[in-house]
């Protein structure tokens, strides 16, 4: 018996010298010390022994198991080590390796073009002004003279959160805001996204943006509002652009205009792309409205101004020669590398 406990041993180590993973240590263990291991077997057969023979062959086989135990012990600091330099050299990176460059972005022309329209209209001392995007009706519609029945609703299909509330269908919701908190003279600008239910084609998209403009003084006349938007224009599209104001109507101004500007490919002589007309409208403008200057606390008697509103869109395309609005949102590199 003492013979079979010491091949045992024996056995063990060999085993223990073979294994290389966390698994086949285990697999090794459970050959040797499991509860139908090897050992085990050889202390099963101990209740044949005479009453002297058991302590000895007893105190040998507790030796055998500790020294088993403690191979496997031994082993099992090895093989830790042993896998986590497999793992290392597996994982090993080439940190001389030629990388891939990260592609740099580029301010959007949407972005570009703002900033210069800001800063022309900063330079005219006028000031910027914000308003929330999910806007109340009242100061979307109503307080711009444009109640729930009238048809003006109808051209600005509008996003409703409740019959209240709605995401603004255009900026001149800021004029009223304005309006509201600064007393005369106020001079502001007003750009931000506006939303409409409108399907994405080349032209429509169901969000844009759109630049509000509102000066209010004193003695304020429509020759204001020429002498502003023709210094605008002139310097976003150069000396030679000219401004022509068609009469049109809008809720809030009276009276109300149309603002073209001279073609910028063709110069006014008529082309593709201002469809022979010489001319591109740009914006909407006019006198605001007495009834919603007195709206806003402001005496019509005293105060007088003028408003306008353009799309930021619609300006960029005419001024880069993009016709298609998508291209805008789709955030393309090859796209917005060309600016
Ligand atoms: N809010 C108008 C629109 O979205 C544009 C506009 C026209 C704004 C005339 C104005 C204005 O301030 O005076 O179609």
């Amino acid at each position: 018996m003492k013979e079979q406990l010491l091949k045992i041993q024996e056995a063990a180590k060999l085993a223990l010298e073979n294994a290389h993973t966390a698994a086949e240590l285990e697999d090794a263990r459970v050959r040797f010390l499991g509860k139908k291991g090897e050992l085990t077997a050889v202390l099963r057969g101990m209740g044949k022994l005479s009453a002297e023979e058991r302590p000895v062959i007893g105190q040998i086989a507790n030796e055998v198991r500790g020294q088993i135990e403690n191979m496997i012990e031994t082993k099992k600091a090895a093989v830790f080590m042993e896998e986590r330099q497999a793992k290392l050299k597996e994982e090993t990176i080439d940190v001389t390796m030629a990388g891939r460059k990260p592609q740099m972005g580029k301010r959007h022309p949407l972005t570009t073009v703002l900033d210069e329209i800001k800063d022309i209209f900063l330079g005219m001392g006028f000031s910027i002004a914000e308003g929330p995007e999910v806007e109340l009706d009242y100061y979307n519609f109503e307080a711009l003279n444009i109640p729930k029945d009238h048809p003006a609703r109808d051209t600005q299909d509008s996003f409703y959160i409740t019959d209240n509330v709605i995401l603004r269908s255009q900026t001149s919701s800021v004029q009223v805001r304005v309006m509201e908190q600064q007393k005369p003279p106020i001079r502001v600008i007003a750009p931000g996204r506006v939303y409409r239910s409108d399907a994405v084609d080349a032209t429509h998209s169901p969000v844009f943006h759109q630049i509000e403009g509102l000066v209010v003084d004193k003695g304020i006349t429509m020759a204001d509002l020429k002498g502003t938007l023709d210094t605008f224009l002139k310097t976003l599209y150069g000396p030679e652009a000219k401004m022509r104001l068609r009469p049109h109507h809008f809720p809030f101004t009276e009276p109300s205009a149309e603002v073209d500007v001279s073609c910028f490919v063709c110069g006014g002589k008529g082309c593709r792309v201002c469809k022979g007309e010489g001319f591109i409208e740009i914006l909407g403008a006019g006198m605001v409205h007495p009834k919603v200057l007195e709206r806003c606390g402001i005496d019509s008697s005293v105060y007088s101004g003028f408003a306008f509103g353009m799309g930021l869109e619609r300006v960029v395309m005419r001024r880069m020669n993009i016709d298609d609005l998508r291209l805008f949102y789709d955030n393309d590199l090859r796209f917005l590398k060309q600016f």
